[in-house]
């Protein structure tokens, strides 16, 4: 196990009915004016806003909306919403949504206080200040309500980069299941396949003997994998979705993650998928991260052999490689078994586009750690996922 560290001060206020609470613990936390950030309008058509607007008027806060944040959030969004924080002296960024919602407020939230262009963040300068932020989530997936990271598309490059910091981490998130019934199945599995995403990004690793966060993250896979196909036939399955809301945040806040290398190949793969095609996040990591552990099966066939057995049900044998490969083939159809895409033409994305994808991605710094990939490894992981 290597050294580390982990502070995670997020306050989680987890159950049915919460989200009536977020203006008692806006001003807990000293919030006089905030900005209200949501989406493309679905929590405006549940009610959400409104409880909100509400929560916040009941404990005398102060208020402005700003709506329209789009999934893979992009860079003039971010500008405005800075320019009218300024103007309106917002103290507080309140984050009604998913991880697209919750990226941007984090990236309004740094940008406010900088004096500079906050894309700096996202080309590597680390972020030491921020304005505080909260959350009310209302999908199970990136796990933002949790990380200190955020994830943005400058348009000047269609480049989808990552900043990070600790004091992006929110002070507080609202998790209730129940506002999750209303998702689309589609993006329930887009939510299912990126929070098992992040916890390969940390269980393939070169660090040996960590043996505690082995088994965490192979059992919150479990727990994913057992309660995805509920969420999907049901999406009032409350209990299905209460496993998969705890699952995403604690697959994410890195508690998983510590004292080990992590790879994130595989995030910025997708990545530039999302952004140059719009291609949902979760899709995206469905399309390719079973290419990258094909691609990836010789730098250490037993890691990916204890995964199928241990997560997969794969039968051990003497054949580690059979073994991870038959784990792989499970993954394919668990993803295909819950409606997500597992080829690039199922993205819509041609063969053609691949130089493309794969400049972007070096240009956005390359990608991975447990295989530190070359452009050549990348075009190779590309053309297994057409
Ligand atoms: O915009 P609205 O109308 O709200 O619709 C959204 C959006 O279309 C919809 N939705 C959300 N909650 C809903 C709902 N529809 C009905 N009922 C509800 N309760 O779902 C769609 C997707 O929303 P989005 O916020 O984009 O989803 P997600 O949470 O998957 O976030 C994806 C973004 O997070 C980034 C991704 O790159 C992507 O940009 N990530 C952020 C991370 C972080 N900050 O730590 C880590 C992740 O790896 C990821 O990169
Ligand atoms: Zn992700």
């Amino acid at each position: 196990m290597d050294n580390f560290t982990f502070k995670s001060p997020t306050q989680f206020i987890f159950g049915r009915g919460t989200q009536t609470q977020v203006g008692k613990y806006a001003a807990r936390c000293g919030a006089k004016k905030v900005m209200v950030l949501y989406g493309g309008g679905s929590a405006v058509r549940s009610g959400l806003i409104q409880t909100v607007a509400e929560s916040l008027d009941a404990a005398g806060i102060d208020f402005i909306m700003a709506g329209g944040v789009q999934p893979n959030p992009v860079s003039s969004f971010v500008y405005d919403a800075i320019a009218a924080a300024r103007e309106e002296k917002v103290d507080f960024m309140l984050a009604v949504g998913g991880g697209s919602v919750i990226d941007t407020a984090k990236a309004v939230a740094a940008g406010v206080v900088y004096d500079g262009d906050f894309l700096d963040f996202y080309r590597g300068k680390p972020v030491k200040e921020a304005l505080p932020v909260g959350v009310v989530l209302t999908i199970s997936a990136a796990g933002s309500e949790g990380s200190p990271n955020t994830v943005i598309t400058d348009e000047s490059t269609m480049i989808k980069k990552g900043a990070s910091g600790d004091c992006l981490r929110p002070v507080f998130s609202i998790l209730n299941p129940e506002l999750t019934f209303t998702l689309p199945k589609y993006q329930i599995a887009c939510g299912i396949s990126d929070m098992m995403a992040h916890i390969f990004e940390r269980y393939f690793t070169k660090t040996r003997d960590n043996a505690v966060t082995d088994r965490m993250c192979e059992g919150l896979l479990l727990a994913i994998r057992d309660s995805a196909m509920r969420a999907i036939i049901d999406s009032e399955d409350y209990e299905a979705q209460a496993a998969l809301m705890w699952a995403s945040t604690l697959a994410h806040n890195n508690i998983c993650g510590v004292g080990r290398e992590q790879d994130w190949g595989s995030h910025a793969l997708a990545h530039q998928l999302s952004a140059l095609f719009d291609a949902a996040h979760g899709a995206a990591l469905a399309v390719v991260f079973p290419a990258w552990m094909k691609y990836c099966i010789d730098e250490d066939a037993e890691l990916f052999a204890r995964m199928a057995v241990n997560v997969w049900g794969v039968e051990p044998a003497e054949d580690k490689k059979a073994v991870a490969l038959a784990g792989i083939e499970c993954y394919i159809d668990f993803l295909r078994s819950i409606g997500m895409p597992t080829t690039l033409a199922q993205l819509d994305v041609e063969e053609k586009e691949i130089p493309r994808l794969v400049e972007l991605l070096f240009a956005a710094g390359g990608a991975g750690r447990f295989k530190k990939l070359t452009p050549a490894d990348a075009e190779a992981i590309y053309r297994l996922a057409l």
